[in-house]
């Protein structure tokens, strides 16, 4: 199959690339002609694992091919996918005008029938305004399609490759078929495509980023309940994950979710629902929740050091929003280090890979480090706020040698307590016992 996707950035790169890999002849889109020219020159413009290595190879055999110009990227292709971004706006709902202002551009170029698939995550109703805005200068025949993604930054690849299922909201059957025959290398172990109309396809997408974010939300205020009550969330995640109906997954505690989907995406839909006069109240609950999480070891900090961080210096082990990204888009830890450099501390933090794009952010206001262990130095306690892997079996000397006082805060709950206790560390965590 011939596809088109405008937009270049994360969802439409792991898209086209991910495409590409099945066969079909991918052409993407994008106005930012410097971000072209890489990406047309071999040079990936994000870091996701896995990614760099289709890309090389569907790029040597021409399947992948990247242009500015809309029209001839457009010509020839059955399908046009859309990735483009949907930024809040200042009352937190998505803003539609790069989505909107492609679509009526597209309406001038079309010839013959196409199929114009949304993959941004956009309020309910958003397919139609997409037609909409078509029809405005197109007069033949095409169909729009909702087809919202449900990739993880850091396995992208894998949830492109092999979805627990697609959903692809529309009411056209030559529509339902040409999207059945495109996924359906991907699904061949019989997970399903779902075809439903189109808003329930754009309520979908939310309600499945809500409710995950929900239930993170949930398992941070349990961890809570435990720290005043002397329980152990660790032992409680155990004793309900096992339930299936409640499943093992997305339920550790830490300080907050973060990131560029589910941040926004509550939001928008907190924003969606008082449009039609509706007050989603978990919702609301969880967003102040989650804000709150984020700053949820300073009290502990502040009350080891005596109320008093003026002086004081950190080391903080993880930048990212999560591990395997570089994204640090609502980080947890940017809040961290804003708030303990406004108490008069100083920080000097070590990340994998975010640190370049926090650089650009905050720059000065923190120290950077070689390494981990070089970032301990002169510091009075470590933070840990990204569980990457490699934080995880630390060499313990190493940091009892480097750091004034074998003194961590742990925001992810990486190290075991007992292991921690036996060597001397005060160790707090979420949840669990200090
Ligand atoms: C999320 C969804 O998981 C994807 O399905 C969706 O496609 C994507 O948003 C999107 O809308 O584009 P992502 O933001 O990459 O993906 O990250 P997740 O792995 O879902 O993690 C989100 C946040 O939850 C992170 O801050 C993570 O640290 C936190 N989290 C996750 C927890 O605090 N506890 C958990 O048990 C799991």
């Amino acid at each position: 199959m011939k596809i088109t996707v405008v937009g270049t950035g994360y969802v439409g790169l792991v898209s086209g690339t991910c495409f590409a890999e099945t066969g079909n002849k991918v052409t993407c889109v994008d106005i930012d002609e410097k971000k072209v020219q890489k990406l047309a020159n071999g040079t990936i413009t994000i870091y996701e694992p896995g990614l760099e290595k289709l890309f090389q190879r569907n790029l040597k055999e021409e399947r992948l091919i990247f242009t500015t110009d809309l029209a001839e990227g457009i010509k020839e292709a059955d399908i046009i996918f859309l990735a483009l971004p949907t930024p809040p706006g200042e009352d937190g709902s998505a803003d539609l005008k790069y989505v909107l202002g492609v679509a009526e551009q597209i309406g001038k170029l079309l010839v013959g029938y196409k199929v114009i698939v949304n993959k941004s995550t956009v309020p309910v109703g958003t397919a139609q305004k997409v037609h909409n805005a078509i029809r405005k200068n197109y007069n033949g025949e095409f169909d729009v399609v909702s087809n919202p993604e449900f990739l993880r930054e850091g396995v992208a690849v894998d949830d492109f490759m092999k979805p627990d299922r697609v959903v692809v909201g529309t009411s056209s059957e030559r529509a339902k078929k040409l999207m059945s025959e495109l996924y359906a290398p991907y699904v061949r172990q019989g997970n399903p495509v779902i075809f439903m109309d189109e808003p329930s396809a754009e309520l979908t997408k939310y309600a499945a980023n809500s409710f995950l974010a929900t239930k993170i939300t949930f398992m941070n205020e349990i961890a809570r309940l435990c720290e005043l009550l002397g329980a152990d969330v660790d032992m409680v995640r155990k004793g309900i994950g096992t339930d299936e109906r409640i499943g093992k997954r997305f339920l550790f505690p830490g300080i907050g979710y973060g990131g560029s989907c589910f941040p926004k995406d509550v939001q928008a839909l907190v924003r969606s629902s008082h449009e039609v006069d509706y007050d989603f109240k978990i919702l609301e609950s969880v967003m102040q929740v989650n804000e709150d999480q984020k700053l949820h070891l300073l009290p502990k900090i502040k009350k080891y050091f005596n109320g008093n961080l003026v002086g004081k210096h950190f080391a903080l082990w993880g930048l990212a929003f999560k591990p395997n990204t570089d994204d640090i888009r609502e980080a947890p830890a940017l809040y961290i280090i804003k708030a303990l450099v406004g108490e008069g501390a100083t920080v000097t933090a070590y990340d994998p890979e975010a640190m370049p794009n926090v650089k650009a952010q905050v720059n000065d206001i923190i120290n950077y480090a070689e390494t981990q262990y070089d970032a301990l130095k002169e510091a009075d306690a470590l933070i840990i706020a990204t569980e990457w892997n490699e934080f995880r079996t630390p060499e313990f000397e190493k940091i009892a040698a480097g750091l004034k006082s074998k003194v961590i805060f742990d925001g992810r709950n990486v190290f075991d307590l007992q292991h921690m206790e036996s060597l001397g560390f005060h160790y707090e965590s979420v949840g669990r016992k200090p």
